[in-house]
């Protein structure tokens, strides 16, 4: 009989009425998993630079625990090897030694507090590894193509042994610091991927040629783990089921589909299907990719193997998953940024408060934080990595503290800092001149490539002030007057920015405000000049070359799409280089007239680009009220694109946090 950790029924529960397919269990080798979710493995550069597990990382863990309602709840994939060439992240937890299982029993003790199943994940970074060393380990030297990554020593024949012992050594650590389930890392371009591959490994050897001698040293391991975890505890990979390396000759997908064959014959337990390494050239999980677009690779992984087959990869809401094992395509739901944006984000589908739910959107800035070296934070999600710091967390305020809060703008950062505020127990009033919620990302929003997943921000937000009574006045214009009038105790100012033309431009006809333009309000000519190269400045640009225009972008910054961290700004230089999109960065412009504008470049040369309209979204601090809140002496915040243009990020940061002060 299939073993059984903690009791779960889920029957009374509204979302496994939804979707009866994720809340029924499934046996994985000898363990019976009460319902169809994983918390994929996620590096969070919280533990300290010599492996040793943080407090930090404990309480991150126990946030996912909780959220995963019976399900398995991995830890990041650990590295093994006191050399540290396996070591992909500063703040790698390590189990290369003995000295680490108490640390890592603190993980597992805090993921069984909540019930949860606690899995344990094998990786050596490989081609992507030694973070804090001069040179990596791999079957071969092939060069790397991205310069942030080291170069590579070829693993003589008795390393790649010592390498497989690592392994077994370090899994059977995990075995005793109380994990119940074992994976391998080998996704990505991490180690046992590079064997795998024919672009990386050029081996001779037993671990080299064919694709089943490529799969030797994977193989091995897979053996050598499950001696050590016995009957009880199931062994896992994950495994590449498309590399995307064709321009380099990496693998097939036969081959690809062969390594899954050798690892069930291996004796894996069940295989989690990805795709894609850090070095291919195709994107694979970034906003501009439709959710739910890789299932069609479950399907197939499930052609190949009878193991179980889970899967990640773009699918943030509960019914495609769903769906997908209701039809026999897949296994297991696996997330890692949706519950890096909403560590509950199962626990409230199972529920039935999906709508309370914070969606990733899919920025990556939670990927360039880790290859920049530092702590993970979300986009979206303030107490992402804090989630030990009660600090971050709203208290209420004592009996007879409650204040009126007016909070002027209802955008992003005003309907934040709304909830917060009001979850702490302060009456507040949220005004927008408009009559929608929702502030610049209603127009935002209309940006081509995903960028209509960003209204799943203001939406959360729109049903948390809901939840904590926050007054909400739409179609109301905030003026001095009204502020003298309601007599707020804290009036807090989430106006937005202030669009600024060219300094030669003025007003003239021909120039247009970027919100007009993506609302689709107002009408552009064939040629068009976009002025900000900034975000906003982006997504009009790349809307308006996707409508046929001839689309040129200037502006200050030195390069476009300064506020977008480099995890996504790639896709965006791809598409503009795609639409045919000009771009002078590091420009003035200097002269408008009715046929055109003169670029006034850095070094001084002036360039004239013909253009019908000019599109302005170059933006500036708001001034706007501040006179008037600081003339009544009534208590200000200025937060959001009112205080700094910066980005949606900024927004719900800063509301959050001033929301907390009140
Ligand atoms: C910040 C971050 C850290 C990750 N760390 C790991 C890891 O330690 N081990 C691993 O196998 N995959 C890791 N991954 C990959 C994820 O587990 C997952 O496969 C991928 O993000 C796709 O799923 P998603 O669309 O639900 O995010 C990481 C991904 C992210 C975004
Ligand atoms: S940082 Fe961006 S990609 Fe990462 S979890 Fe948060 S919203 Fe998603």
């Amino acid at each position: 009989m299939a073993k059984t950790l903690f009791e779960w029924d889920y029957s009374s529960y509204p979302g496994a009425a939804s979707y009866p397919h994720l809340f029924k269990p499934i046996q994985i080798g000898n363990l019976l998993v009460p319902n169809r979710i994983k918390y994929a493995a996620t590096e969070d550069n919280l533990n300290e630079h010599t492996g040793f597990i943080t407090g930090a990382d404990v309480e991150y863990m126990r946030r996912r625990a909780e959220g995963v309602v019976g399900g398995l709840c991995f830890m990041q994939g650990v590295y093994m090897d006191p050399a540290r060439k396996g070591q992909g992240y500063v703040g790698q937890a390590a189990a290369w030694d003995d000295k680490f299982i108490p640390g890592l029993k603190e993980i597992a003790d805090a993921i069984h507090s909540e019930r949860a199943i606690a899995g344990f994940q094998l990786m050596d970074c490989g081609r992507v590894g030694a973070v804090e060393v001069e040179r990596g380990h791999g079957p071969s030297g092939v060069p790397q193509r991205l310069r942030i990554f080291k170069p590579m020593d070829e693993m003589t024949n008795a390393e790649v042994k010592e390498m497989v012992q690592q392994h077994v050594d370090a899994a059977r650590r995990g075995v005793e610091a109380g994990f119940d389930v074992m994976e391998i890392s080998g996704i990505v371009g991490y180690l046992i991927s590079n064997f795998l591959s024919r672009y990386t490994n050029r081996r001779t050897d037993e671990y080299g040629g064919d694709i089943r001698g490529r799969c030797q040293a994977m193989v091995e391991i897979i053996q050598g783990v499950k001696d050590v975890c016995g009957p009880d505890i199931p062994v896992g990979i994950r495994l590449c089921s498309e590399e995307l390396l064709d321009d380099v000759r990496g693998n097939p997908p036969e081959d690809s589909m062969m390594t899954y064959q050798v690892a069930e014959e291996a004796g894996a337990d069940y295989i989690s299907c990805t795709l894609g390494w850090q070095e291919s050239i195709y994107p694979v999980i970034s906003r501009d990719i439709p959710q739910g677009n890789w299932l069609h690779l479950a399907k197939r992984a499930k052609e190949h193997v009878k193991i179980p087959i889970q899967m990640a990869y773009r699918l943030f809401t509960p019914d495609r998953p769903n769906a997908a094992i209701e039809r026999g395509e897949l296994d297991m739901w696996e997330m890692c940024r949706s519950m890096i944006a909403d560590p509950q984000m199962p626990k409230k589908v199972l529920e039935g408060r999906e709508d309370e739910i914070r969606h990733c959107v899919a920025c990556n800035l939670c990927l360039a934080r880790l290859f920049r070296d530092a702590p993970m934070t979300c986009y979206i999600n303030p107490t992402c990595a804090h989630e030990h710091d009660e600090k971050f967390f709203p208290k209420k305020v004592a009996d007879g503290e409650e204040k009126t809060v007016m909070i002027v703008g209802a955008g992003p950062a005003g309907l934040e800092c709304a909830y917060v505020a009001a979850q702490r127990g302060h009456e507040v009033h949220v005004y927008d001149k408009r009559g929608e919620p929702g502030g610049t990302l209603l127009e935002a929003s209309k940006a081509p490539y995903g960028d209509e997943e960003l209204l799943t921000c203001t939406a959360y937000q729109k049903t948390m002030c809901e939840k904590y009574g926050v007054n909400v006045h739409l179609g109301t214009e905030v003026t001095p007057e009204l502020i003298e009038e309601e007599f707020p105790d804290t009036v807090v100012l989430a106006t937005g920015p202030v669009y600024e033309p060219p300094a030669a431009g003025g007003d003239r006809e021909n120039m247009v405000n970027v919100l007009d333009v993506l609302r689709g309000d107002i009408a552009v000519g064939e040629r068009v000049v976009v002025w900000g190269n900034r975000k906003p400045g982006i997504g009009a640009a790349l809307k308006l070359a996707k409508e046929g225009k001839k689309v040129t972008l200037v502006g200050k910054e030195r390069t476009a799409g300064f506020d977008v961290n480099p995890s996504f700004k790639w896709r965006y230089m791809i598409y503009l280089r795609q639409n045919g999109v000009k771009v002078y960065n590091d420009c003035d412009i200097v002269e408008v007239a009715d046929g055109g504008v003169v670029v006034k470049t850095y070094d001084g040369y002036h360039i004239p680009v013909a253009c019908d309209s000019v599109v302005v979204s170059d933006r500036k601090a708001n001034e706007d009220l501040k006179q008037a809140v600081q003339g009544e002496g009534i208590e200000m915040f200025v937060i959001g694109d009112a205080l700094v243009p910066r980005n949606l990020s900024s927004a719900v940061h800063d509301g959050y946090r001033i929301g907390l002060r009140i």
